[in-house]
Parts: structure tokens; sequence; C-alpha cells
């Protein structure tokens, strides 16, 4: 088991869980945050999801890095890179091959705020780059920014189009605790998905095989666990929605009769009247000209925008 630096402990998670589970379900309209899918089952059934036919986000997102990472190692010359949201670090591979053979890079510091995935791809990428110095954080990228190590030319990757799970405000705030993370000239290279026909993206969050139903409902489950709640997961149907004027994806679980349902750890009995939703995620699509002014707005500058031949997600490079 590798050596990982600790932000976040069991404890503080269990606190966290709690106090969002209470917040969004005794909230008139109810949610919860998309952080709680991702359990082992839960991060099992986002791996399956990116191989689905109409999930097309990670394929995007790896053809423009196949075909850009060369040019991103020229551009960085980035001495560490730093990766958010790592888990498995599988398109990491395609940065940390061209920056170590332009010779720079020596540090690669992936954050995740689970230590299990994160152990194993620190103890891969070791075996993998003999060279390389592999720093693992157990760190929530919302709350942990401040405590980046520093040392030399930094490149922060947040792919995935993670970002788009953040509420407007809520990536005012990331953007500009991470810039004031980031030493001028440092550089930030960000995953985006693109807004395009709801007859694309609907499909992608509702797929024909079920799996990402699966994996809404798997929040369900997390809550039964961790918090002794008694939902009845299979009476809660998958919905998802292009929001048009807001421009992002929303996933619900609905609930199919009313029901009654206890959360002995918090002391708490959530009603749900037939046909309630509960809002599980947000998953803002972008525009080049929205997002340079929120990077703006949050003192970066975008440099570079490179898409996917089909111009379904970009990757862009803004400097701090
Ligand atoms: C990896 C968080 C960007 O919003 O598309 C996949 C998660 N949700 N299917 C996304 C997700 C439903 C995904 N992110």
């Amino acid at each position: 088991m590798p050596d990982l630096e600790t932000y976040l402990d069991d404890a503080d998670l269990a606190r966290s869980l709690r106090a969002d589970v209470r917040t969004g379900l005794t909230a008139t309209a109810k949610w919860l945050p998309p952080k709680w899918f991702y359990d082992a089952r839960g991060s099992a059934l986002f791996e399956e999801i990116t191989r689905l036919p109409e999930y097309y986000p990670t394929r995007a997102e790896r053809a423009v890095l196949q075909a850009r990472a060369p040019e991103i190692a020229r551009i960085t010359a980035a001495k560490t890179l730093v990766e958010l949201g790592s888990g498995s670090s599988e398109k990491t591979r395609l940065l940390l091959d061209a920056l170590s053979a332009d010779g720079a890079l020596g540090t690669f510091i992936p954050l995740d705020v689970s230590a299990a995935a994160l152990s194993e791809a620190v103890a891969a990428l070791t075996a993998e780059y003999p060279g390389l110095t592999v720093r693992g954080i157990v760190g929530d990228f919302t709350r942990h920014l401040r405590l980046l190590p520093g040392g030399g030319t930094r490149l922060v990757a947040f792919l995935g189009g993670t970002i788009g799970n953040l509420l407007p405000a809520e990536r005012h705030e990331f953007l500009t605790t991470l810039r004031a993370a980031l030493d001028a000239g440092e550089w930030l290279l960000l995953g985006t998905d693109l807004v395009k026909d709801e007859s694309v993206l609907l499909p992608a969050y509702d797929d024909a095989a079920g799996v990402t139903a699966e994996f809404n409902r798997n929040v369900l489950r997390v809550v039964n666990r961790e918090l002794g709640a008694a939902f009845d997961v299979d009476t809660f149907d998958h919905v998802a929605r292009w929001d048009p004027t807001n421009e992002w994806i929303e996933m619900r679980l609905a609930a199919r009769t009313a029901m009654r349902v206890p959360i002995p750890e918090l002391d708490l009995v959530v009603d749900f009247a037939a046909g309630e939703q509960v809002r599980t995620e947000v998953s803002a699509k972008f525009r080049r000209e929205g997002l340079e002014r929120e990077l703006e707005g949050a003192n970066f500058t975008l440099r570079h925008w490179w898409t996917d031949p089909d111009g379904l997600f970009a990757v862009s490079l803004s400097q701090a």
C-alpha cells in the first residue's frame, strides 16, 4: 500500500454525507449531491457508463488528449502534473507519457476523495513510471485546493467534464480558489462537455441498457448502507431531463408511490408524495464564449481550445 497524504478521513466523509443528506432531503425541492454516487459499486457503474455507445464524452475527450498531449506538454513544460478527481487515471497516462517524453516532468499528484481508488492508481503509476514521484492526496477538490503542494511549473488537470457537476456559483468558487492556489503562469487543463442537440445529450444520460439508471439509484444504496436508511431502491425511477435555459442535464429519482423513509442515523423520517422527484445531478454543458467568461472571472486566461472532430467535447488550456 503506497503512502497517501490525507486531508479527508472517514469521519470527515461521514460527517459531510450526513449534512448533505439532511440538507437535501429536508429541502422543499429534494436533492442529493452527485459526489455520493461513487462508492465501489457506483465507480464500477460509472466505468461501465464510459463504455456505453450513447455516452460519448469519455471517447471524445480521449480523442482530444490523444491528438493534443504532445502539444500540451510542449506549451506548458510542466514539472508537476496535478489531477483533480483522478479516479482510475486512465486518460492521465496520455498526459504523463507526453510530459515525461518532453523531459521536464518530475512529480504527479493525483487528488481524489476515494483512498481505495487512489492507492490502486498510485501503486500502478509508481511501477509504470519509475522516474516519477507520485504523491497521492486524499481530498475533496471543492475544499482542499489551498493545500496543493508547489514545486516547479504546475499543470492542473480537471477532466471528464466533472466541472459541470458544480452549479454556476460553485464553479466560480472552485475556479477562484484554484486560481488563488496557483502562481501566475501555471496551467489549468479543463475537460468540458459541449452544448449540442438534445437527441444526442439525453441518451447519454438515459441509456438503453439502463446502466445510468442503476448508477443514479446507487446513491440511495449508499444512503441505506451509511445512514441505515430504508429506501426501497427499486421503487425509484430514473429521470433525465435537458434544461435548455440553464443548458444542463438534470438527473432525478422519482418515487413511484407515496412513501415514508426512515433515516435512523439522522433521526429523520422523509416523506415522498407519489411521483415526487429528488435531483441527484446537474451536468452542465458549455460553449466556448461562456466558459471563457467564467475563466476570466476567476482571473484565468484561456490560451487554447481543442475539440474532437465531431465537436462534442472540449479540452481547454488556461493560464493563471
Ligand atoms: C463524470 C461527472 C462528468 O456528468 O457526465 C455520467 C457523471 N452522470 N452519467 C457526467 C455521469 C451520469 C459524469 N461526470
